[in-house]
């Protein structure tokens, strides 16, 4: 995107006047030895790994087009990235970050608009060659090519994430990419964010050519040169089913179908965000008034919704968390320090073949690292394993790996019910019943077996890492790697450091989080660590609200309105009844008063009704565990009568859910549980899905602000007890009217 100031673009004229030379983005080559007048323009960000346009590349980029034009010696263009397995992440997104009001943001698409137009004006035919990632705005200046051609590689990725950002594409994205693979399809890309890879792209039409991706340079220079010596190039046919061509003929060419589709679109979106997302709804309009339009009019009715969306609060929130999760990647769990060379995990051992084992075995073999996975009979291990197979079954069905490469990564796994093998592998992963005696006797005989300065990982939820590493001769090696429930989807591991473990440790696990995938967050031992330690208190709310006879759908509807992925009561029979009111006593235990359990929960627990995995708890469930309707006996069993709440007493119940989640993570920052407020908001969004589009719970609690929720509280506390008793740290907070981010 080009976001030139008039300072710089003084600049640039200064110094086009006097033909300094600059660092340079961009090489143009001449490669008339394959072709007369063929030239190819290579993208090769300087001083970067990978290709982002930023101001200057953009103001380059311009300035090459526009002495290119007037050349006649130039017959086509190919446009290469001058990088390895990237040809252009997309825009510099802390330019859109700055943005302070909508007509900046406007301008922005405006400037960038008018670049990619100039390409797609040039009196030559240019062709995009893609090998490798090409994401929003690499997306669009692919689409203002005569031709794309697109490799075979795994890393080719295709896309318009900017709908993940709180954004649309600003470039011409929603207008160029209808054109070229139909409305719906591009609908479909531009509202999820997903990408395709280059057989799809060039079974959608997005690509002219998918070559292999070995020598894919000199088969996207060969093809440039056909088209510098003219020689006809007929662009394939959309391969799309006759039912689906029928289909889309009706609905896209006709004004009436076109109307249908939206509205099908905007139920959908409406259905999933429940309208807290600003963005998809914006594309789907914008969609709906530029579609046929000409090219101007089209783009700027997509420069103004991309300002309006630039500068909302929602997009401001979006970017907060990807440069979250970005720096994470750059982080190594402890700070300014490094895992030495060769001190990465590649081999593992796995204790516990259950629910959790089974999904951590696939993980790291779909990861590549080797995994030993021991449970205490075949039965066990049969659970685990064929977890394993369901997962990598699943990806081969969603073409997400082939057959052959799943096989292979299953392969990786080798179960066993003794230790054999343990003596190699650089990490034991513990993952067996959650009893504190089990699991220290079970470390104290693996421990011997292993090798010098391996580490211990385990994956309790709740129990006491240092106690556990107790037991150990080297507790400087045992450290806690809490994934959440199911592995492979939950995008968040809580790195558990215990009292005595070692910097080493931690950053291992660190950074094989990340090779798995995953965002750890390092937090320090204690009770529930953070996310389960804040997450109880709102569970053990829900059930408080519902024992007061609070109809169970209707709290659940209020927290899916609320933006929570799911409700409360379902919840609590997602992670099984029985589990969470184990939980509950432990974190009773530790934290007194304020996790005072609500008794509710122990008579499903007194009737076996534990929830999805019983195929009973507050709601039914069927083989599949597919929740059904609610539990027709549910209220009996509970001894409560439903009555529909006042509008103040249902006003009440989000915050006297999330408030307790607030005050309890103003006490783990002053306590160091983790070091940063976003900390506590990654944690939260990755473990439970704490709406992104809020910031994370403590981006909330500062938008309600300290003081208010203080006040709250303590109305909480004289009408429903101690558990609302304001933590110090958040009345410090408070009093000194400070948020959490300030
Ligand atoms: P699970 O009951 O499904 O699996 C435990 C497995 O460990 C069983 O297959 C059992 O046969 C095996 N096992 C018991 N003793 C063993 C031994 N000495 N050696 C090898 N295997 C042994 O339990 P689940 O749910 O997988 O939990 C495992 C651990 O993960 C627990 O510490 C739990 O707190 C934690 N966890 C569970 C989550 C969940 O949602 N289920 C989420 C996060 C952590």
């Amino acid at each position: 995107m080009e976001i030139t100031t008039n300072r710089r673009e003084a600049e640039h004229r200064g110094k086009q006047a006097t033909m300094k030379p600059e660092p340079s983005s961009f090489r143009l080559v001449d490669k008339s030895d394959l072709a007369k007048g063929l030239f190819a323009l290579y993208f090769d960000l300087a001083g970067e790994k990978v290709n982002k346009f930023n101001p200057d590349t953009m103001m380059e980029l311009d300035g090459l087009l526009e002495s290119m034009k007037t050349r006649d010696d130039i017959k086509a263009l190919v446009f290469l990235s001058g990088k390895e397995n990237i040809f252009i992440a997309g825009a510099d997104i802390t330019y859109i970050q700055a943005v302070k009001e909508a007509s900046e943001g406007e301008r922005l698409a405006k400037q960038g608009q008018s670049v990619l137009q100039k390409l797609e004006r040039m009196p030559f035919p240019v062709v995009a060659a893609v090998n490798g990632a090409c994401m929003g705005g690499g997306t669009e200046l692919a689409l203002c090519c005569k031709y794309i051609v697109v490799s075979d590689a795994p890393g080719t990725k295709i896309g318009l994430p900017e709908v993940n950002l709180g954004l649309l594409p600003g470039w011409g994205g929603t207008v160029r990419l209808p054109e070229r693979i139909g409305l719906q399809a591009a609908l479909d890309f531009i509202l999820t964010g997903k990408t395709m890879d280059g057989p799809k792209a060039l079974k959608l039409g997005y690509a002219d050519a998918c070559f292999s991706r070995y020598g894919f340079e000199a088969k996207a220079l060969g093809f440039g040169a056909r088209v510098a010596r003219g020689e006809k190039i007929s662009r394939p046919a959309r391969k799309k089913p006759l039912a689906a061509t029928v289909t889309s003929a009706l609905l896209e060419e006709n004004p009436i179908g076109r109307a249908v589709l939206f509205m099908q679109a905007r139920k959908m979106i409406l259905a999933r965000t429940r309208g807290h997302y600003p963005a998809p709804l914006k594309i789907l309009d914008v969609m709906s008034k530029s579609y046929g339009k000409p090219r101007g009019k089209a783009l700027e009715i997509e420069s103004k919704a991309f300002g309006e969306l630039s500068f909302s609060d929602v997009s401001k929130r979006l970017i907060e968390l990807f440069f979250a999760t970005e720096k994470v990647k750059k982080q190594t769990g402890v700070s300014g320090a490094r895992l030495q060379p060769g001190e990465q995990i590649q081999s593992a051992g796995l204790l516990g073949a259950g629910v959790m084992g089974g999904g951590i075995a696939q993980l790291l073999a779909h990861k590549g690292i080797p995994v030993r996975m021991k449970d205490i009979d075949l039965k066990g291990l049969a659970i685990g394993t064929s977890a394993a197979t369901r997962l990598f079954s699943d990806l081969v069905k969603k073409r997400k790996m082939t057959r052959r490469e799943a096989d292979i990564r299953f392969a990786l796994i080798s179960p066993t019910t003794d230790y054999s093998g343990f003596g190699r592998a650089d990490l034991v992963i513990e993952a067996i019943v959650e009893n504190m005696d089990v699991k220290k006797k079970v470390l104290q005989e693996v421990e011997p077996l292993l090798r010098e300065g391996a580490t211990i990982a385990t994956n309790t939820s709740s129990l006491s890492v240092s106690g556990m590493a107790s037991a150990c001769a080297h507790p400087e090696n045992v450290v806690g790697m809490h994934f959440f429930n199911p592995v492979h989807r939950m995008p968040l591991v809580e790195v558990i450091r215990a009292e005595k473990t070692s910097d080493r440790a931690v950053m291992r696990i660190f950074e094989l989080s990340k090779r798995l995938g995953k965002t750890p967050i390092v937090v320090r031992d204690g009770a529930g660590f953070l996310v389960n330690r804040l997450l109880m208190p709102y569970l053990n709310e829900a059930s408080y609200i519902m024992s007061e006879g609070a109809p169970i759908e209707e709290l659940d509807e209020a927290v899916l309105d609320f933006g929570l992925p799911m409700g409360p009561a379902h919840l609590l029979d997602e992670i099984g009844i029985d589990v969470a009111v184990k939980v509950a006593k432990i974190l009773h235990e530790a934290f007194g008063v304020r996790a005072e359990p609500c008794k509710l929960n122990d008579r499903l627990v007194a009737s076996k009704l534990y929830g999805k995995k019983t195929g009973q708890g507050f709601y039914v469930y069927d083989s599949r565990g597919r929740k059904q309707n609610l539990n027709p006996e549910i209220y009996k069993t509970l001894g409560i009568k439903p009555s529909a709440p006042s509008k103040a007493r249902k006003a009440d119940w989000i915050p006297r859910m999330t408030y307790l989640m607030i005050n309890e993570a103003a006490l783990c920052l002053a306590e160091e549980i983790v070091m940063e407020p976003l900390d506590v908001d990654l944690g939260m969004i990755m473990g439970t899905g704490f709406p992104p589009f809020r910031g994370g719970l403590l981006r909330y609690a500062d938008t309600v602000g300290l003081k208010n929720i203080v006040t709250k509280l303590e109305e909480f506390e004289k009408k429903f007890g101690p558990r609302f008793k304001p933590t110090a740290p958040l009345v410090d907070r408070a009093r000194q009217g400070k948020s959490f981010y300030s």
